[in-house]
């Protein structure tokens, strides 16, 4: 038995692998200015060198003018669009998810990150709780953490049973499908992180009191199984690596690489145009008198 865990194993990172050769090709940008990392191609990526600060502020701001007009065309259009991201602990979502956002109509852009599930809802269809937040005619509704739960946390720290497990590799796909010949737009970014980075990035929400609340507990057990989140990971991906909703591998050893590429790949997923409305003019103010406040 063990021999066959291992068989299936080594297949599953096979597929990984070539998902990142993949990955790395729709992430390359094409701004000759931006190097992109390539740790999946030449080795580890924690030997990545930081991008140039000036070079990502005017590539972000260009990026996050570019992601209004989409945001636009999606409410013209009544596109229904979910992003969802995953990776370890540190691997820097919450601060891509803040640069995604940051320039968007909050009235049509949510973002959900739901905590560990209620008793009500360990009682319902796995995937019932998610669905609840899907996202209606113009709206883009990003997941910070998704229904991969199941397949990450839950499989490596034991909160589901093997059924449950096997149930969700079936079902994940098929659910997926579903939403896709929906109409909705789904797209999955794993976020890559090296061993050397993650601990870096720990130490230093440590060293800073601002930063500590990041750090649970869970995230220095998911530490201790580093091991198992690999191989989580890869099952995940053979299981859920489909032509309908693909996985795209962010290497974000470089926060702000990690964060452009990122931005500037799925603004190349979306077929939006610029419908941005001409600039109008400010009309004038029709007399209406002084206002005279009442005394208190
Ligand atoms: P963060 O998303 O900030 O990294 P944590 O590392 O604390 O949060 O937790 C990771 C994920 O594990 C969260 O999505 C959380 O809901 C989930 N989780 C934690 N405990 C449980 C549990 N007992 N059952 C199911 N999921 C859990
Ligand atoms: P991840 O599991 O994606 O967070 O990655 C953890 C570590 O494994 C990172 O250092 C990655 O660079 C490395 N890694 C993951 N997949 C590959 C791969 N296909 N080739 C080389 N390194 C990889
Ligand atoms: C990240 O930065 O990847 C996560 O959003 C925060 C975390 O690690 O808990």
């Amino acid at each position: 038995m063990g021999k066959d865990k291992n068989k299936k194993l080594k297949k599953a990172s096979v597929s990984s692998d070539k998902l990142s050769e993949l990955d790395m090709e729709s992430l390359d940008g094409t701004d000759q200015d931006i190097k992109q990392p390539s740790a999946f191609l030449d080795g580890p990526h924690s030997s990545v060198q930081r991008l140039n600060k000036k070079l990502y502020e005017s590539e972000l701001k260009k990026l996050q003018s570019d992601l209004v007009r989409m945001q636009y065309w999606i409410k013209a259009t009544g596109f229904r669009m979910i992003v969802l991201f995953e990776g370890r602990d540190a691997a820097g979502k919450g601060g891509t998810i803040k640069r995604l956002t940051e320039p968007l109509n909050p009235r049509g852009c949510r973002v959900v990150a739901l905590g560990t599930p209620s008793d009500q809802q360990k009682t319902q269809w796995y995937f019932q709780r998610y669905v609840d937040h899907f996202p209606s005619a113009g709206e883009i509704v990003v997941f910070d953490r998704s229904w991969y739960n199941r397949a990450g946390v839950e499989r490596v720290m034991g909160f589901c049973t093997q059924d449950e497990l096997e149930r969700f590799y079936q079902a994940c796909p098929q659910f997926e499908r579903m939403l896709v010949q929906s109409g909705i737009l789904l797209l999955k970014y794993w976020f890559s992180v090296s061993d050397v980075q993650q601990e870096a990035r720990f130490q230093s929400r440590i060293n800073d009191f601002t930063r500590r609340w990041k750090l649970s507990e869970m995230d220095l057990e998911a530490r201790n199984r580093w091991v198992e989140f690999s191989k989580a990971k890869d099952v995940m991906f053979t299981h859920t690596n489909i032509p309908e909703a693909p996985w795209f591998t962010v290497e974000a050893d470089d926060k702000r690489r990690a964060r452009l590429n990122c931005i500037r790949h799925l603004l190349s997923k979306v077929p939006w145009e610029d419908m941005t409305p001409p600039a109008i003019q400010l009309p004038s103010r029709p007399e209406q008198g002084e206002y005279e406040r009442p005394p208190i």
